[in-house]
Parts: structure tokens; C-alpha cells; sequence
């Protein structure tokens, strides 16, 4: 595999308008207007694409009736963020058949390989550095037990699966508990509900709480606000997230987030470097991680060892915004 950069955008150079469908999963984070802003951008009139853009509103029967719409509009790439990573077997085959290359992004698909490339995160890794930094950073502080509760995104989505996985793995190491684990659906509104509701059945009794994205997490402060519950740093309750937009790493700067686990949005310049590389004949990778950090609060846990190896967090300070 092969990290990608995501700085720089490739130009259609065949001469003729590249058309290009692109599935979005909706419109429910931050993180997703950044990544459908990066398709756009991308996929330019200027740059020489034509690009089908379809906002599936976390609706999966519509994402694949947005896929076989593109198949009927005869366009030359489909891109596919997929809602859920299962139930897409027979779509790619139609695909296929069409002879139109599908590239995935962000989320995966899990029972099907009938596409060129997947470009996006290892959430299961963001998971488990969430976990290993809350290990050092609880042992930094004398902190003896954790009561956690955690706020996943949307039901069936890889990001949610491999995020609740990588910290469960490291919170049945250390023996931890999980008081609960419940979908905000990677929306404010749906981090604060859950938020108001496990601030009445677990009053006084949770000090961590983890955020699968940077939207339920300020769902999240509103509730606990709202209920006279302290976070971030010299609060009751250490507070993490994931996603790292802009604002939320702010707000680890000021200390009301302890850390926040970034997730890139920025997959389309390397979806536009394997078109490319499909137009000239070649053979992208299967595989390609986008590149992350991890930003945290103090900086007196800013390394973490995440599957044996030695991974630094981004300790926040003015310069890094
Ligand atoms: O699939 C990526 C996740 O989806 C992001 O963490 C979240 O903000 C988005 O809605």
C-alpha cells in the first residue's frame, strides 16, 4: 500500500471530458461537506471532468439506485463511498459487466473485491491509538479505572465498525468498561440524544467519554453542558474524538477535547491520479491509505504505540493550525 498524499490534483490529459459519478454517502458531518468540497474541486470542468454528483442522504437502497443510474448514464468512472460495507456484490458485478471501473473511497466494502481501488482510512488503527492514548495518557495521571461510553457513528459503516473494534480491543486488554455503546449516526443531533440519555441513566458514574466523529462530540458538549457535566482538560470527563476538522482541533487546543483522531477527507486528488493511470493503461494499487495524525491536548503523552510500532501525536499548538 501505498500512502497518499492528497495535495495535488491531476488533470484529465486524454483531451476528452472524463465523466465521472460520484455516490456520496450524504450530508451528515463536517467531514463529509470537506470530502464532497475535495470531489468537486477535483473533478473539474477545469480539470477536464464531468463529474455526477448524488448526495445519498445515508439511504442505501438510494446509493445503489445512484450507482445504476450512473451505469444508464454510460459514465466512464464511479466513485463510491459506500454507506454500509456489506450488499454490494451484485451492483460492482453490474458494474463490471458495463465495463465501468468503480474506485471506492473512505468507507469500505467488505463482501465484494469487483472494484479498482480503495483509497481511504484504517479505522480500526484510529481506534486502537484512540485506546493506546488513553492507556498512557490515564497512566500519565494516576487515572485507575475507566468507565467509558461511547458514541458510534452510523450502524453498519466501516469507520464505526473499525473504530469500536480497535478501542474495544485495547479496553478488554486493560480491563476497562464499556457502560455503553450506542449510535449518534455521525451527526450532532444524534451525539447529543444519546449524550442527554446517558447523562440521566449514568450520572456520576462514566470519566471517559469517546466520540466516533467531531459532530457528535459537539452534540455531546452540548449535553453535558446542559447537565452540569466538566470535560476536556481539568474537567470530570476525558472527552475524545475522531475526524480532526479544523474547529475541533481547536478546540483540543483550548483543552475542551483531550484528543482528536484525525480522519482525511482529501481522497480525491488520488482518485484522480488512478483514473489517470486506468486512462494510460496501468494498474493502480488495490489498496491506499490516506495519511493521519492524532492531536492531543498536553503534551506529556504525545507518543503511543500503536501494533508494536512508535507513533507520535500531534501535541496542538498555535503553529499547527
Ligand atoms: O466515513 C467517515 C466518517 O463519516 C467520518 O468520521 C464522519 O464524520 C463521517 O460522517
Amino acid at each position: 500500500t501505498t500512502p497518499a498524499g492528497g495535495e495535488e490534483t491531476t488533470p484529465a490529459t486524454s483531451g476528452d471530458v472524463i465523466t465521472v459519478g460520484f455516490a456520496q454517502v450524504g450530508h451528515e458531518s463536517d467531514w463529509r461537506t470537506a470530502s464532497t468540497k475535495s470531489a468537486q474541486d477535483v473533478f473539474s470542468a477545469e480539470n477536464g471532468y464531468e463529474l455526477s454528483f448524488v448526495d445519498c442522504d445515508n439511504d442505501s437502497a438510494a446509493q445503489l439506485e445512484a450507482v445504476r443510474n450512473f451505469i444508464q448514464q454510460g459514465v466512464d468512472y464511479i466513485i463510491i463511498d459506500p454507506i454500509v460495507s456489506t450488499g454490494w456484490d451484485a451492483v460492482l458485478t453490474e458494474c463490471e459487466d458495463a465495463g465501468i471501473p468503480v474506485i471506492v473511497i473512505d468507507r469500505t466494502i467488505d463482501d465484494s473485491d469487483k472494484y479498482v481501488s480503495w483509497v481511504g482510512s484504517d479505522f480500526k488503527v484510529e481506534g486502537l491509538a484512540c485506546g493506546e492514548w488513553l492507556k498512557a495518557y490515564a497512566e500519565d495521571k494516576g487515572i485507575t479505572e475507566i468507565n467509558a461510553l461511547v458514541i458510534e457513528g452510523s450502524t453498519g459503516a466501516s469507520a464505526t465498525i473499525g473504530r469500536t473494534d480497535g478501542f474495544k480491543e485495547i479496553a478488554d486488554r486493560e480491563g476497562w468498561t464499556i457502560l455503553a455503546s450506542q449510535t449518534g449516526d455521525f451527526t450532532e443531533a444524534g451525539g447529543q440524544e444519546v449524550m442527554e440519555s446517558y447523562c440521566q441513566s449514568y450520572a456520576g458514574q462514566f470519566n471517559v467519554v469517546i466520540c466516533q466523529n467531531d459532530n457528535e462530540a459537539a452534540g455531546a458538549m452540548t449535553a453535558m453542558d446542559n447537565a452540569g457535566v466538566t470535560y476536556g482538560v481539568g474537567g470530570d470527563v476525558i472527552l475524545v474524538s475522531f475526524d480532526a476538522n479544523k474547529p475541533y482541533v481547536q478546540m483540543v487546543m483550548e483543552g475542551k477535547i483531550n484528543a482528536n483522531f484525525e480522519c482525511n477527507p482529501m481522497a480525491a486528488p488520488t482518485v484522480a491520479e488512478i483514473i489517470q493511470q486506468l486512462e494510460a493503461g496501468e494498474t493502480p494499487e488495490k489498496e491506499i491509505y490516506v495519511t493521519e495524525s492524532w492531536f492531543v491536548a498536553e503534551d506529556n503523552v504525545s507518543t503511543i504505540t500503536v501494533n508494536g510500532e512508535e507513533q507520535e501525536c500531534i501535541y496542538v499548538t498555535q503553529e499547527v493550525l
